[in-house]
């Protein structure tokens, strides 16, 4: 049985990014099937900052609808299904293929509100080694300005070994 080490994840933001990768990697290895690579990140994403992320998960491509997200593998209360590209914030961050920090949602032209419990997010994109976009990571706060830079570098990071 694995044993995760997020238990003994650094205080640090930046130190527990770091070994929260490595986990993340480890326990990735050799696996291919694209279900378990993001549901298998969304449930050690959410238990290394349980106070911070309150809804973590992705928005994928759906390969029928080539604009359009579909919702993937999450933890946490109910998410909306399906999200045009340019539209609230993931849809925003598929568009532009670039991460996006919202601080306040409310304030967020077009935001879609799935959880009225959401006050800031994180939306970082998930591009294979070729620049193929396969959707984006999702991560939601009850916390007003939950999320910096540190954020930003952390998860782009996780990010960038999701797709394969
Ligand atoms: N807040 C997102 C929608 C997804 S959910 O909150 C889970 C957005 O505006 O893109």
């Amino acid at each position: 049985m694995h044993d995760p080490v997020t238990r003994d994840l650094p205080a640090d933001k930046a130190a527990r990014y770091a070994a929260l990768k490595q986990e993340i990697d480890a326990v990735l290895d050799g696996e291919h099937n694209a279900t378990a690579r993001y549901a298998s990140a969304a449930s050690l994403l959410a238990q290394a900052f349980p106070d911070r992320f309150f809804w973590t998960g992705f928005y994928l491509v759906d390969p029928e609808k080539p604009q359009e997200l579909v919702v993937g593998p999450y933890q946490g209360t109910l998410g909306c299904l399906r999200i045009p590209f340019g539209k609230g914030v993931c849809g925003a961050a598929a568009a532009e293929r670039k991460t996006i920090i919202v601080p306040d949602v409310h304030a967020f032209p077009g935001h879609i509100a799935c959880d009225s419990r959401s006050n800031s997010e994180i939306v970082a994109p998930v591009i294979d080694a070729r620049g193929v976009l396969h959707g984006v990571l999702d991560v939601d706060s009850t916390q007003f300005d939950a999320f910096d830079e540190a954020d930003r570098a952390g998860l782009e990071a996780i990010c960038a070994t999701l797709a394969l």
